[in-house]
């Protein structure tokens, strides 16, 4: 069908795979039938899906009474384990068929990885976004950066593993409001993705983080695998994200100079007083076509020299497979665009085994 890639496993992308709930979409490299013309950006008579701010406390508003959820166990590669919770696919999958209202199908209710145009393969986790996590662990110091306000924008987040691995080692390391602001900016194609997964991923990374601490979420918390969204959760939520000065902000739509505008009018960072920003942009496995190899690549582009034009310092590390095969794009062809547009760019990890991948910090000069 027009447009649409299985990428190695059939059907169901957001069931429960036997014990292996939310599983990582394994092997984005298995054979697929060529398509480029068919699985190409932008789809004839379709436009891309508009850059759009959702507001934080909005989304909350809209989020159902429970959530399930399992964790996910990352191995740092001998320094320790992470354990990142994110919300069941089939949970996810049940919310989508309740407001399912018979028109067109809902983003993500199909038996496809990704529906180019449509719905981009979010409500997943990637390989990649693991070796992201593997090697931010190594470099997460900044976050705790009292001079220096951090900032994460994490392109085509999905499930968002690598900024909730930031999130919860900023709940351990910035423990009051003296630091300077956190800036999380998470952005996906699909805003139903942003609500349905991403969004409640952080609730449950915080949740699961703070609830020794707290009465309300120990309740919240208290039948296995679920969390209750009550209003005190959220409201509680909120709050703590004010207190420890840490700003949630997220954007849909398709990549394009409109959505570089939007990211950059929401500056919450509280640089306006001259203070110094350290912008690190995240994306895994967002250049698995052609289209969007080009539409990334001018994306990180625009927002890091925005940042040099103010004197802040940005960086980009990219996580993606070697060989996409049958919708181009690729790891060496980001490098090599990367480089023929004047960046610096350093292979920072590489998996030789299985799926070949690998994670490239880039900068400029
Ligand atoms: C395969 S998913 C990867 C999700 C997540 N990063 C992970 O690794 O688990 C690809 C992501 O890229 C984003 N994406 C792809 N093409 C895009 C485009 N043209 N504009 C905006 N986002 C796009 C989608 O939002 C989607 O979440």
């Amino acid at each position: 069908m027009s447009g649409q890639f299985s990428f190695s496993f059939s059907g169901d992308d957001i069931e429960d795979e036997g014990g292996a709930s939310n599983f990582i979409a394994p092997s984005v490299s298995a054979p697929i039938q060529p398509q480029p013309a068919a699985s190409a950006f932008p789809v004839a008579g379709k436009p891309l899906l508009p850059a759009t701010s959702h507001d934080l406390h909005h989304m909350l508003s809209q989020l159902p009474s429970k959530i399930a959820y399992s964790t996910l166990d990352i191995d740092l590669d001998g320094n320790g384990t992470i354990q990142l919770p994110r919300r069941e696919l089939w949970d996810v999958r049940v919310q989508l068929m309740a407001e399912d209202d018979g028109g067109d199908p809902k983003p993500g209710l199909g038996n496809h990885d990704v529906k180019t145009g449509v719905y981009e393969g979010g409500f997943k986790s990637w390989e990649c976004s693991v070796d992201l996590v593997k090697v931010l662990s190594l470099s997460k110091s900044f976050l705790s950066e009292v001079e220096v306000a951090p900032r994460i924008i994490e392109l085509g987040c999905g499930t968002a593993l690598p900024s909730l691995a930031l999130f919860q080692w900023s709940l351990g390391l910035r423990t009051c409001k003296k630091d300077s602001v956190l800036s999380m900016v998470l952005a996906d194609y699909n805003p139903t993705v942003l609500q349905l997964v991403t969004l409640p991923n952080f609730i449950l990374c915080w949740a699961l983080h703070q609830r020794t601490d707290s009465p309300i979420l120990e309740n919240a918390l208290c039948s296995e695998g679920e969390l209750d969204l009550t209003p005190e959760v959220t409201k509680a939520f909120e709050d703590f994200l004010s207190d420890r000065g840490i700003s949630l902000s997220f954007f849909s739509g398709g990549w394009s100079a409109e959505f570089v505008e939007l990211i950059a009018s929401n500056e919450t960072s509280g640089t306006g007083d001259g203070s110094k920003r350290q912008t690190v942009i995240l994306g895994a496995e967002t250049i698995y076509s052609p289209f969007a190899l080009n539409a990334f690549t001018h994306t990180i582009f625009s927002l890091m020299e925005r940042e040099r034009t103010h004197g802040h310092a940005a960086e980009a590390l990219v996580g993606a497979k070697k060989l996409y095969f049958g919708v181009g794009g690729s790891l060496d062809d980001f490098v090599a665009k990367a480089r023929e547009l004047g960046a610096n760019v350093e292979e920072l990890r590489e998996e030789a085994e299985g799926v070949r991948r690998g994670v490239v910090r880039c900068s400029l000069p």
